[in-house]
């Protein structure tokens, strides 16, 4: 049997058991209808999964959006408005089995969340209520999402750094629980309408310098100022990193990375080779063989990367991914890349999601150096390097997306008039 029908299998039957049991654990519980629900349900939607990020990571909107409910409507029509409101259209074209395990642990986590937050506060304060509450949302959420990745491992004999998104989880916690203090007051004295004030308050202060945020907005444009460095410099670089990044954001898309981490990821991929920036270009452009001297000057770019960029300001989560990348993406799946040496899964995923990516590019541009190879001629040489230079299962996944990828490149190209200049590439 295939290991991804049997992965999908596996999520359909945990995904009904736990809506099940939702339903059967829910009906025991106090509940309370009324017109506010469908109000949260849209106050969900219109989320569509937003999130805060905070030095330690970042945190969903979703539990503190919930808390009113929980509290006032009862944890089972919590758990209804969580497995309702908290979905998008990208995740309703994936497969069942993702569809049924996402709301079935989004639902159970309510439920509990909702049960615990009942308990706690009829005999103990609001505060330990609000906290314990949070606190269980978390753990029955990661709960199901560490056990389809083990799972997945399991099936497929890879893994990936899934336990990083746990624990940023678990880090942000408090200001998740605060967050939801916040609303539940503002539901309380000002009603819906009020706590829909509030949201867009608070989303409206979310863009700005706040709770030691490092605002999106100026990052992203601090990058564009980058990356049109990069391109008066070299502009076949700037090709370079473009399509590297398309390519790896492509890739990444296929890993499940949360979305934060994947918006992370989508920025660092733009970064991987600009320690190349330092290098003169008569070493970096040279046609003919290079001496030990010039050799050991490009194969230090990852490291003169690594320092480029260690003091521009940006949440921890987005610092690990992009120093991870920049450093790693010439490191080799049989340990002996450079510069660490480091060997199979030691590499960070994303590093090694970017070396397929890199690999591929290079092997099909013109160099100053070397011809283009064919698609026919790289895919063989992708094949040949697979397992030695290359993760193996990371090149199986791009040579399974390949075809979709080149065509949605194509058409990416074919966008811009010929004779364009290329602008640097637009982010966000
Ligand atoms: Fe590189």
């Amino acid at each position: 049997m295939p290991q991804t029908l049997v992965f999908q299998i596996y999520l359909c039957v945990v995904g009904s058991f736990a809506c099940l049991l939702t339903y059967r654990l829910g009906a025991l519980t106090a509940n309370h209808f009324s017109i506010d629900i469908l109000f949260f349900v849209g106050l969900l939607w219109a989320n569509n999964r937003r999130s805060v990020e905070t030095e330690s990571g970042a945190f969903s909107l979703n539990y503190p959006l919930m808390l009113p409910v929980m509290a006032f409507h009862g944890p089972w029509l919590a758990a209804l408005v969580a497995a309702i409101g908290i979905i998008d259209i990208e995740e309703l074209q994936r497969p069942l089995g993702i569809i049924l395990h996402n709301r079935g642990s989004i639902a159970l986590s309510a439920l509990v969340s909702g049960i615990v937050f009942h308990t706690v506060s009829a005999r103990y304060s609001f505060t330990l209520a609000v906290a314990l509450s949070a606190l269980s949302y978390l753990l029955v959420n990661n709960l199901f999402f560490i056990s389809a990745k083990l799972v997945q491992s399991l099936i497929s004999g890879t893994r990936d750094g899934f336990l990083n998104d746990v624990l940023e989880n678990f880090k942000t916690f408090i200001p998740s629980a605060a967050l939801a203090a916040v609303f539940y007051y503002t539901y309380v004295y000002f009603s819906v309408y009020g706590l829909i004030v509030s949201y867009l308050i608070f989303l409206a202060l979310r863009s700005q310098t706040l709770f030691g945020l490092i605002d999106t907005t100026y990052r992203l444009a601090f990058i564009k100022s980058i990356l049109r460095a990069v391109w008066a410099k070299d502009p076949e670089l700037m090709e370079h990193l473009e399509r590297v990044a398309f390519l790896s954001r492509e890739l990444a898309r296929q890993y499940g990375y949360s979305p934060f981490r994947q918006r992370a990821l989508d920025e660092a991929c733009y970064f991987h080779d600009i320690g190349k920036l330092e290098i003169q270009d008569d070493i970096l452009k040279w046609p003919g063989r290079l001496t030990h001297g010039q050799y050991e000057t490009i194969r230090s770019h990852p490291e003169r990367g690594a320092r480029f960029i260690q003091d521009v300001p940006m949440p921890l989560t987005n610092r690990k991914i992009i120093e991870n990348i920049v450093l790693y993406h010439h490191e080799r799946w049989d340990g002996t890349g450079y510069p660490a040496g480091l060997k199979g899964e030691e590499i960070p995923l994303e590093a090694r999601i970017v070396a397929v990516a890199d690999t591929w590019d290079a092997m099909t541009s013109h160099r100053c150096y070397k011809d283009a190879l064919s698609i026919p001629e790289a895919i063989d040489e992708l094949k040949r390097v697979r397992g030695s230079q290359l993760d193996p299962a990371v090149v199986d996944v791009f040579l399974g997306i390949l075809d979709t990828v080149l065509e949605k490149e194509k058409r990416q190209a074919s966008d811009v008039p010929r004779g364009t200049p290329r602008a640097p590439a637009t982010l966000g």
